[in-house]
């Protein structure tokens, strides 16, 4: 296939699916500033939106979405990609070797087609306004609310197990035309993982795989073993003013991973001169800075991550200034710093 060859006609991300009991994970999408729009016509699964971004809470008691929880617990359970015409997307897939999901499984009334994706979940292919024809929007509640200012769904991650890396970077690249578009490892004092991360022909469907590397099981088994198999690790959500949707998730009382220490920030003009950035700002709110200022270029990305939310899943926030990648940079203090808090919890043993 061509480099440019998109044989699903995807078109980014549709929305994302989450379950856990029955109302748990009201609370925390309204920390992320999502609000509930919508009631699903027949089932216990509720629309969330806030600027483009679609969330389904499903708890549904004997659906796949419960199935999926009794094995993983709260957790991702599917997700939908756009596509230009679902049933001919669909057809192709299978065609290029995706496993089926026939049985009318989704959220929805209709029967949305899906293939198998990572740990079994359901991957939907969504051709329509789906939520017109399967919620009731509530009257008194703004459908496309701006929330606290993300917009989109950036990238998503899966964690895998060791060995398994090359299996899911075959699986997109064949059914969808995903390359890779960034390949790095990531070194910490005791552990390690290497991360590929492949965009789908549209350019805005984007997933990192991450795999422990050989120095030792760290944290991505750490996450296998709490999530009971691969999954989505975390979902980065796109902002066009980081400081200020800071702003708003604090006052919501969202809880962020740990700052990384005031070195970071003293180090920043070395390692990116003349960024331009309020340094003593972002330093305030823990915000990481990643990109390239060389060369007459100035290409940044702005990122802050949350704690684990749902079980061993978390969120990621982040504004593009022209940088096209994940943070690399940062990655290693932000793998550094998990690695920290493992040998604090004793999860992580220094002696070997
Ligand atoms: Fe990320």
């Amino acid at each position: 296939m061509d480099i440019l060859d998109n044989p699903l006609e995807l078109c980014g991300f549709a929305f994302i699916e989450f379950v856990s009991k029955n109302g748990e994970l009201d609370q925390i999408f309204k920390t992320i500033g999502f609000t509930k729009v919508a009631q699903h016509k027949s089932k216990n699964a509720h629309l969330w939106r806030q600027g483009n971004i679609n969330i389904i809470l499903n708890y549904q008691p004997e659906s796949y979405a419960s199935f999926f929880f009794k094995e993983h617990g709260p957790s991702a359970c599917a997700m939908g990609f756009k596509t230009l015409d679902a049933a001919k997307a669909f057809d192709k897939a299978i065609e290029l070797g995706a496993e089926p999901i026939h049985s009318k499984v989704g959220p929805m009334e209709l029967n949305i087609p899906a293939i198998k994706g990572i740990g079994g979940m359901p991957i939907f292919l969504v051709d329509r306004d789906i939520y017109e024809n399967d919620f009731i929007f509530f009257n008194d509640v703004e459908r496309h609310p701006v929330g606290v200012g993300l917009n989109e769904i950036d990238h998503l991650t899966h964690n895998v197990y060791k060995g398994r890396m090359e299996y899911w970077a075959n699986f997109y690249e064949k059914i969808f035309n995903f390359r890779e578009i960034r390949y790095f490892d990531i070194k910490g004092e005791y552990t390690g993982l290497t991360s590929k991360a492949l965009t789908a022909p549209d350019g805005l469907i984007r997933i990192p795989l991450n795999e422990d590397s050989d120095k030792g099981n760290g944290q991505i088994a750490e996450f296998l073993a709490d999530f009971n198999g691969e999954g989505i690790q975390h979902i980065a959500f796109i902002t066009d003013d980081l400081l200020d949707t800071w702003d708003k998730l604090k006052s919501l009382d969202l809880k962020f991973m740990t700052a990384p220490p005031n070195t970071y920030y003293e180090m920043l003009e070395e390692r990116l001169p003349e960024h331009g950035e309020p340094t003593s700002e972002l330093q305030k709110r823990g915000i990481l800075l990643d990109g390239h200022t060389k060369d007459g270029q100035k290409k940044l990305l702005l990122q802050i991550f949350s704690e684990n939310m749902i079980g061993p899943v978390f969120f990621e926030f982040i504004q593009r200034k022209d940088d096209d990648g994940f943070g690399e940079g940062n990655f290693k203090a932000l793998f550094e710093s998990i690695e920290r808090d493992q040998i604090r919890r004793g999860v992580l043993n220094t002696d070997l």
